[in-house]
């Protein structure tokens, strides 16, 4: 089986991770492990450097400074070796819009020189058990958001990688498939793989990972088991939402907002 890697090493290790663009420093510094059988996520809100951070794990972007290691390989210099070994679900699904799923994973199981029936009864059966089967052999530009996610998350599954990396993966997905995907991710750390993703929602991070970093403009404000930030929290005589929004500086914000909000509709309903 494709999975089996050594147990004893961090699948991914970032140590002062930088990524500027020009004068937009959007990952600053940024230090993490993730372990053979964890689920990490990265927490925080849009523009934090999730997707930036996630980038430079594939190789898709060069950091400006700091080392990156998946399977202690670097991902610039041995791309392919790294790819072999992880599947990746975007933040965008921009997948081959004129394929078909079906076509698609044909299409992977001949790149990634994968056994052609073993692949499509594995696709056939992700497909139903997330409710896309009807789908399956319809252009992929005619298919909503959601069932092109999907399509997404089955390709990144086919080859049985050790290592998944998701952008965002529950994005414009309904509850039902939500559980699904869960489950998948479940299955995934039971056989002794490893999940990287990312979240702007925090039940969502505090029911999936084992670990957590919340992130907030390109450094990490604070990391570890939902339980042990809770109580850092509970220390500090605070619930974790009102933390989290405080380290993310969320909170002035989101007051500032709802405070305007409640003003105008007041107003409006003052001159009814
Ligand atoms: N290619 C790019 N060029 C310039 N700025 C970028 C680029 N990619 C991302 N950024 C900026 O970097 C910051 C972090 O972005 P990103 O990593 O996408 O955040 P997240 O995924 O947490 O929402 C943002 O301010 C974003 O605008
Ligand atoms: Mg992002």
């Amino acid at each position: 089986m494709a999975i089996a890697e050594k147990p004893t090493d961090d699948i991914i290790q970032v140590d002062g991770l930088q990524k500027h663009f020009g004068d937009v420093k959007a990952v600053n510094g940024i230090t993490f492990r993730v372990r053979h059988g964890e689920v990490f996520g990265l927490l925080g809100p849009n523009g934090a450097g999730k997707t930036t951070t996630i980038k430079t794990l594939l190789g898709l972007l060069e950091p400006t400074a700091g080392i990156v290691r998946v399977f202690g390989l670097d991902p610039l210099k041995d791309e392919v070796l790294v790819k072999q070994r992880l599947g990746y679900v975007a933040e965008e699904p921009l997948i081959y819009k004129s394929l078909t799923p079906v076509e698609v994973f044909d299409f992977i199981a001949s790149v990634r020189e994968l056994d052609g029936v073993e692949v499509s009864t594995k696709a056939r059966e992700y497909m139903e058990s997330l409710g896309a089967t009807e789908y399956a052999n319809r252009s992929v530009a005619t298919l909503s958001r959601g069932n092109r996610q999907k399509v997404q998350i089955v390709s990144a599954l086919l080859h049985d990688p050790a290592l998944l990396i998701m952008d965002d993966p529950l994005l414009g997905l309904d509850a039902k498939t939500v559980k699904v995907v869960k489950e998948i991710i479940d299955l995934h750390t039971r056989r002794g793989g490893a999940v990287i993703f990312s979240t702007h929602i925090m039940e969502v991070a505090q029911e999936l990972c084992d670990r957590i970093a919340i992130i907030n403009n390109g450094v990490i404000v604070g990391m570890g088991t939902f339980d042990e930030l809770r109580k850092q929290a509970d220390k500090a005589g605070a619930n974790l939402e009102d933390v989290f929004l405080r380290l993310t500086e969320q909170d002035a914000s989101v007051s500032s907002i709802i405070a305007k909000l409640r003003e105008s509709f007041e107003q409006r309903e003052r001159r009814e």
